[in-house]
């Protein structure tokens, strides 16, 4: 099974405190509409002004915080998850708020929608720190850009380090910003062997230059480029952008 399927387990776990979201879970966030990144959406709406009836997609929407947001601000909603307990709790939770939005089991890095130009904006509401691979990244990144209407725009926030060598949090992080946890010899998810131990890839935290450039080589023009401080740990940044699919 892929890496980033492992996120089924944190949901399980999620599901189980009784918590809304990821963020409450995580005590990032004390309630679900006061989800972390909801500054910086607010801040790129403002700018990008979507007409009312937008069609948006959230990628990795966890349990639907930004989806519901962006549903009550008007527009028309998907999101998409690998985590089926997510999505299971992300129906629940528009439903409480009686939003219609369309959540679905996905992974961005091989989408069912085989479609192009049907979205006006695509979300990444801390999705693409996920996925680790250049293979994987590509293929997510191509795909959100193959999903957008010319001239639509992508909003992204994900973790970033300027030094990977600063990273002390926990598990161990190569040069290319891929940070590697131990797991059990029979943890069902793509493992390596190395030093006796076996490990997963959980995380690819790059610097905002490696991540502009990723941008900038799947063909967005960038409009907003920022980095915001992690509520948690001092070395670390969130970096977030506002850029667009080229209108012509
Ligand atoms: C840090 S969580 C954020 C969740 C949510 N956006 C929120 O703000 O609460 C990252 C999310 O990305 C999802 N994810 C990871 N890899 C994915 C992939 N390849 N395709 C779709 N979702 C993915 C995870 O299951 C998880 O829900």
């Amino acid at each position: 099974m892929k890496y980033y399927e492992s996120h089924e387990e944190c949901y399980k776990k999620v599901k189980k405190s009784n918590t809304s979201s990821w963020d409450e879970f995580q005590k990032k966030a004390d309630a679900f509409e006061n989800f972390y990144m909801k500054e910086f959406l607010i801040t790129a709406l403002d700018r990008i002004k979507p007409e009312f009836n937008s069609r948006i997609l959230d990628i990795g929407c966890g349990t639907g915080p930004a989806a519901c947001f962006f549903a009550q601000q008007g527009y028309l909603v998907d999101g998409i998850d690998v985590s089926r307990t997510a999505i299971e709790m992300a129906q629940t939770n528009a439903k409480e708020r009686g939003l219609n939005i369309h959540f679905s089991v996905d992974d961005i890095c091989m989408i069912s929608e085989t479609g192009s130009g049907i979205y006006d904006m695509v979300s990444d509401t801390h999705c693409m720190h996920c996925i680790t691979h250049d293979t994987d990244r590509k293929a997510a990144l191509s795909s959100i850009f193959r999903l957008l209407k010319k001239g639509g725009y992508f909003v992204m926030e994900t973790m970033s380090i300027e030094d990977t060598s600063r990273w002390s949090h926990n598990g161990r992080m190569d040069e290319l910003g891929i940070l590697w946890n131990e797991v059990k010899e029979d943890d069902p998810y793509d493992k390596v062997f190395f030093e006796d131990k076996f490990w997963m890839c959980t995380r690819r935290v790059m610097s905002p230059s490696a991540m502009q450039k990723e941008l900038e080589q799947t063909g967005f023009l960038i409009e907003y480029l920022g980095t915001t401080q992690d509520i948690d740990i001092e070395y670390m940044a969130d970096f977030q952008a506002i850029c667009r699919k080229p209108p012509v």
